[in-house]
């Protein structure tokens, strides 16, 4: 009998639920023991915010979006935000406390690259750890994909399928920008499906001057509207990313505006009405597709697998078509970000999209 804790971390993702579902009938069905810990390592800080759980817990979610334990991205137990003083304060001993007081035989985490990270710095202290990778951005490396981007992307091109309407009727510029931190993910895929003209990314700076000259191309052979999809991280050659809130102890840096920004200077440059939409975090709700379904549902169950064998300081990993193990030093403190002659990025060119460079 094996007593597993899991916990889910970071921003939620669609598919955290299917990994936890995962997680536990798996267990269940090697009679194993699930213990889910709430709003990330705060399961382990505070006392009592555990709860065990069983198939019948599991039942029905699926197909539900967010996660069922809660997540927190404000919650490293090596550097808490204090309130009070601005400061940080380290939690990491009264973790593994809780650890060892609840009896865990192994933990798994479910996050992207800062859970995993603190995921990594509990595995150097001798906590048996499976990491599964989580994140919309899809930035983490060594994996292929990660659950939650087929969502992410899927309700990003349905936006931009609806934009056309009324980019095509009032012959306007529109500038959606879409989420992924500093990779071009989001963007870059969601941009060729929705049919974008213009696709910025982090990875490719920008100029302005080359989108709005693409823009007249546009509108002098008859297509008097244009779609921008612009990534949150997307930058100017030279020039610096939007940021609505800057980092501070405990805090990662808050990126966003960068459509109010490009739609502005687009309209000054080309005379046309230019409209910008943040999608948001519209781009982590709803549903799972399928494709993320399947892949939470593959990773959860050889988390479990790991769990088993003893195979701990990994993180299960699509490199298609298998579900790997790869260890965790050589994911933490790594991006995976777009590269500039990436397949897709050079079908773009190929579509005529400009990437504005
Ligand atoms: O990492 C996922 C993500 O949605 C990013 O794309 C985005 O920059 C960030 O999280 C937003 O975080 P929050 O929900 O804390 O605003």
């Amino acid at each position: 009998m094996r007593r597993i804790g899991v916990l889910t971390g970071g921003g939620d993702a669609p598919g955290l639920n299917a990994v936890i579902r995962a997680v536990v009938k798996s267990a269940s069905n090697s009679n194993g023991e699930v213990i889910g810990l709430e709003d990330s390592f705060d399961g382990l800080i505070e006392r009592g915010r555990w709860r065990k759980l069983e198939p019948k817990d599991v039942t029905g979610i699926l197909r539900i979006g967010g996660t069922i334990l809660g997540t927190t991205n404000r919650g490293n137990p090596f550097a808490y935000p204090v309130l009070t003083n601005g400061g940080t304060r380290d939690y990491s001993a009264r973790c593994l406390e809780t650890f060892r007081e609840l009896a865990l035989d192994a933990l798994i985490v479910i996050g992207g690259d800062g859970t995993l990270g603190i995921a990594h710095e509990f595995w150097k202290r001798g906590v048996p750890i499976v990491g599964v990778p989580k994140t919309i951005d899809n930035d983490i490396v060594e994996t292929t994909n990660t659950f939650g981007f087929d969502t992410a992307v899927s309700f990003a091109t349905e936006a931009i399928d609806r934009l056309h309407t009324t980019a095509e009727a009032h012959h306007r510029v529109i500038v959606v920008e879409v989420m992924g931190r500093y990779a071009g993910w989001i963007a870059l895929y969601a941009g060729v499906a929705g049919g974008a003209d213009v696709i910025l990314i982090p990875e490719i700076p920008f100029d302005l001057e080359k989108v709005a000259a693409r823009i007249r191309a546009r509108d002098q052979f008859g297509a008097r509207f244009s779609i921008v999809v612009a990534a949150e991280g997307a930058k100017p050659i030279g020039g610096r990313r939007t940021v609505l809130r800057e980092a501070r102890a405990g805090y990662v840096e808050r990126l966003g505006g960068v459509a109010g920004v490009v739609s502005a200077e687009l309209e000054r440059l080309t005379g046309k009405e230019c409209r910008s939409v943040v999608l948001g975090h519209l781009q982590r709700g709803g549903a799972p597709t399928s494709h993320d379904r399947l892949l939470a549902t593959r990773f959860g169950a050889r988390a479990v697998e790991l769990v088993l064998e003893g195979r701990f300081g990994h993180m299960v990993a699509v490199q298609p078509p298998d579900i790997v193990a790869v260890p965790l030093e050589k994911v933490v403190g790594r991006t995976r970000t777009v590269p500039p002659d990436f397949d897709v990025v050079r079908t773009a060119r190929a579509m005529g999209i400009s990437l504005g460079d």
